[in-house]
């Protein structure tokens, strides 16, 4: 990795890429940041996104392919009670804090089911709240049971480590990307389309245009990216695509899976891509041939 080493710990890194600064481990993201905690006591990370459990898969009902289907995203989604649900929230976060370097900030997703618990964690951590951006999705599926509006939004809270954080805000390329305009914190982009399926799904991954742009409105290139709670590693994605550094956590097997498909994807058409940019250079030049 050009210019930049880091002191990872090598047990449960289940994925790893020097050339582009990739590192995915298999473990539960609490006892991975106690690690690193002890590596890194003033932190480390430039940016954190965190996607964390919703806990919302309780029995209730959703519109699946059309069909009425049971709310079930997993055991690792299901509701362990209010303050408890609240205490694992603010013990993943206090330790996001602690390795957000400076002026580092952290973005968190979720539903009504978690995302006021994740809000009021942070405001008892005494992180700063920088904004609070809607994410419209312009096709939910139907609400069936006609007795609640259609759920088509999900927030996601923009934070920085404390009040002294000086955090950075790419206002030029958001004010582009919208137009010449401000950008709003209206953001309405699709849920994920087969294209982003292809290796597989999972059931709440985050389109990469969204990461994407978070990614872009909050870091500059070679920054270092963690996601506690990587699923199909749709951060890392995003990350690898704009030049940046990343670090992803995830417990389940089947995820990791697909997260190492996808990144692994990812990396080998883009060496191709660059392999024949590099040849039609050359070729360009005349040196084609001469240059091992
Ligand atoms: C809401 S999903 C994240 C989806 C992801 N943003 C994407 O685009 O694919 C949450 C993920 O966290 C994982 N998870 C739950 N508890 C965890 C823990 N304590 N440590 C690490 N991963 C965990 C789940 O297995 C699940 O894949």
């Amino acid at each position: 990795m050009v210019g930049q080493t880091f002191d990872f710990p090598s047990e449960n890194c289940v994925f790893k890429d020097d050339s582009v600064g990739i590192f995915l481990y298999q473990m539960n993201c609490i006892e991975f940041m106690d690690i690193l905690i002890k590596r890194y006591p003033e932190g480390i990370f430039d940016m954190i996104f965190a996607d964390p459990p919703y806990f919302l898969s309780n029995g209730g009902i959703t519109c699946h392919a059309g069909k009425m289907a049971k709310v079930d995203k997993g055991k690792w989604d299901q509701s362990k009670g209010i303050e408890k649900n609240h205490d694992f929230n603010v013990s993943w976060l206090s330790r996001c804090q602690k390795l957000l370097k400076p002026n580092g900030t952290i973005w968190v997703s979720g539903t009504h089911h978690v995302i006021y618990s994740v809000g009021f964690a942070i405001q008892q951590l005494g992180m700063k709240i920088l904004n609070d951006i809607t994410w419209e999705k312009p096709n939910p599926p139907p609400n069936l049971s006609c007795r609640y509006f259609t759920h088509s939004t999900e927030t996601i809270i923009w934070a920085a480590k404390n009040k002294y954080s000086k955090h950075f805000f790419n206002y030029e390329e958001m004010r582009k990307l919208n137009g010449g305009k401000q950008m709003k914190t209206v953001w309405t982009i699709p849920t994920p389309n087969g294209d982003e399926k292809l290796f597989g799904k999972h059931p709440t991954q985050k389109p990469l245009r969204l990461l994407e742009r978070i990614i872009l409105a909050s870091t500059r290139e070679k920054d270092l990216i963690f996601d506690p709670f990587a699923g199909s590693s749709t951060t890392g994605l995003a990350a690898i695509k704009l030049n940046r550094y990343f670090v992803g956590c995830e417990l389940e097997e089947e995820y990791v899976r697909l997260s190492k498909k996808r990144l692994e994807e990812y990396i080998k058409g883009n060496k191709i891509k660059l392999q024949l940019f590099d040849s039609l250079e050359l070729r360009k030049a005349g040196l084609a041939g001469r240059i091992p």
